[in-house]
């Protein structure tokens, strides 16, 4: 390598941020990526829009037979669909979590995050994406890959601020045992079940505030990229 290429800078860093429900990732994944100036997708968008069109059409996602229903979903996917003010609600995301489970929905939806990550939007020089396969599937060359986790009750406690914030009520007890229950969903599921990746670095959230965790994070992401990745 001449000592031209060393110093340039490299072009589309990825940043793969995987974790539990509620851990944090999402904010730390979007406030990263503004810090950065780089892209964000939140993939998880992605699986809440395809439970919600099955329940737009009055289908049970969590019921075997509506597959080929989240099939033809994913397969049809619009940016609309993603902007549908729903798709944050918590039976949307417990929903997500059902149709997440069918290898064909997920196939359908590979691509368009890999192009994502390949091809930021708006020339961005890089893609941060956050979800549950990131690091281990849709990108397993990501330049940083973090794997965000936090205690139950504290994701509880965040996601039911979060709830009563929106005017909806929440039971901290009912939150914990659902997150919970979801992750469970998704950590044993066959087909890109979420699992840390080898090379994930591990970020525990529980005691730290979100200025906190974009720190540490954004650390972590300067240790593996290189200040002069960055437009930080
Ligand atoms: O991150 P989230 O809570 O919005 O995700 C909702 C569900 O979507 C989650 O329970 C599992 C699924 N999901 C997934 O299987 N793979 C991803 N990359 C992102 C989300």
């Amino acid at each position: 390598m001449s000592d031209q290429q060393a110093y340039e800078p490299r072009k589309n860093v990825v940043v793969a941020i995987d974790g539990l429900a509620a851990s944090g990732k999402g904010t730390v994944a979007r406030l990263c990526a503004q810090r950065f100036g780089y892209a964000h997708l939140d993939t998880g968008l992605l699986y809440r829009a395809v439970a919600a069109k099955v329940v737009d059409r009055g289908a049970d996602p969590a019921d075997p037979a509506t597959q080929d229903l989240a099939i033809a979903a994913a397969g049809g996917l619009t940016l609309m669909d993603l902007q549908r003010a729903d798709l944050r609600d918590a039976r949307t995301g417990a929903a997500a979590s059902y149709v997440a489970a069918y290898g064909a929905v997920r196939a359908k939806l590979l691509d368009y995050q890999r192009e994502f990550a390949l091809k930021p939007p708006g020339g961005a020089r890089g893609a941060v994406l956050d979800g549950r396969d990131i690091g281990t599937v849709v990108c397993p060359d990501a330049d940083v890959k973090l794997f965000v986790v936090a205690r139950p009750e504290v994701r509880a406690h965040r996601r039911c601020l979060e709830l009563r914030g929106r005017g909806f009520e929440a039971d901290p007890k009912q939150v914990e045992a659902d997150l919970v229950a979801r992750d469970e969903r998704d950590r044993t599921r066959a087909e890109s079940p979420m699992t840390q990746a080898a090379d994930a670095i591990l970020l525990d959230t529980s005691d730290l505030s979100i200025d906190a965790s974009i720190d540490e994070a954004s650390s972590i992401i300067l240790r593996h990229i290189g200040a002069d990745n960055t437009t930080a």
